[in-house]
């Protein structure tokens, strides 16, 4: 280390405090190259890429080098990567994709980016379910979990229609119902007599299956889960507002809403074989 005793070592001639000095020693070596090396580093860069703002752009560099061209070069890769897999995709139903596994690992892959894109906002992340919007990640189904149902409902989109009874039925009746629809989802529907009569009367049944399970073709929910199609917190409430103003029915202004859209038109073929394989491969597939 250099030697700082009073007179042997140059200063700036400031002083605090009155014995502090500022001494005036040269840099070390090692930190004069590098800042030699990073001066020269610069005038390559310069030349290589480009740096430096301009009134009308930047200078250029020799190179050509953009980002934007750096971007659409990783995209090729990338797309070379998948044209295998699309091209093998185009024209394969689902059960074919579930057959060759690596090629489900590849379509679930893709699908994850798309359902998260296209489906999530309505069905949750993963297909967990949204108030309002089923979850496609269990195994209870309204139109049905097999790959033909799964892709119908993504093609044609779906859109369950109940009745609103409100204006069919006493205020006592829907009482009644509501009782026995609540007491039937915990398999205990003999417990209400009156209501299970009525479920047969008023046309519940033709709808929803004499002993309640619901029908895949339809729509109509399986009423003897405990799984609700609309949850609340309070549930005995939430089933007598539909049975009250029924589902998607046009002439009751309070019915409930629930349309699935047709991806028909805003998804290729193939997005939507790797969408019904996803939901398929989501836990509940049948
Ligand atoms: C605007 C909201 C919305 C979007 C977006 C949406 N869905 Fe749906 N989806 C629904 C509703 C609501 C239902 C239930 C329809 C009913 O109750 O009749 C449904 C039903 C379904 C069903 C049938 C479920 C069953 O139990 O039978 C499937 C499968 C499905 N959606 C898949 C998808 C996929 C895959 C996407 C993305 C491409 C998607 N949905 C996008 C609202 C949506
Ligand atoms: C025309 C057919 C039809 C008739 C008649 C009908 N339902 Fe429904 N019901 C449906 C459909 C379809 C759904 C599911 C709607 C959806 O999710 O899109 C449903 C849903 C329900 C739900 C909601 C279930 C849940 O999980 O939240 C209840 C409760 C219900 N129905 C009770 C009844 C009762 C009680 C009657 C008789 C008064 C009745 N339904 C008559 C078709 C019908």
């Amino acid at each position: 280390m250099s030697d700082d005793k009073k007179g042997q070592v140059t200063d700036t001639g400031h002083v605090w405090d009155g014995n502090l000095r500022e001494l005036a020693n040269d840099p070390p070596r090692w930190w004069m190259i590098s800042f030699y090396a990073s001066l020269i580093w610069v005038a390559v860069y310069f030349i290589l890429y480009p740096s430096i703002p301009t009134l009308h752009g930047y200078t250029k560099g020799i190179l050509g080098w953009t980002q934007i061209k750096e971007y659409k070069k990783e995209l090729q890769e990338i797309e070379e990567i998948r044209a295998p897999y699309e091209n093998k995709l185009k024209g394969m139903t689902p059960a074919a994709v579930l057959a060759d596994r690596e090629l489900t690992s590849y379509t679930i892959n893709a699908a994850k980016v798309l359902f998260g894109d296209r489906c999530a906002a309505c069905h949750g992340a993963g297909g967990a379910g949204n108030p309002g919007f089923p979850v496609l990640a269990d195994d209870d189904w309204l139109y049905g979990g097999t790959l033909d149902d799964i892709q119908e409902s993504i093609t044609n989109g779906r859109q369950g229609m109940m009745p609103s009874f409100g204006s069919q039925l006493s205020a006592q009746e829907i009482d009644t119902l509501t009782d026995f629809v609540l007491a039937l989802s915990q398999g205990k529907g003999d417990s209400v007599p009156a209501g299970k009569a009525l479920f047969d009367e008023a046309g519940c049944s033709g709808c929803h299956g004499p002993d309640g399970k619901g029908m895949h073709m339809m729509g109509s929910a399986n009423l003897t889960d405990g799984i609700w199609r609309f949850v609340a917190k309070d549930q005995r409430e939430s089933v007598k507002y539909t049975i009250t103003h029924g589902v998607n029915d046009g002439s009751d202004p309070k019915t409930r809403q629930a349309i699935m859209p047709s991806f028909k038109d805003k998804l290729a073929p193939t997005d939507i074989t790797k969408l019904t394989v996803y939901v398929h491969e989501l836990g509940g597939g049948q």
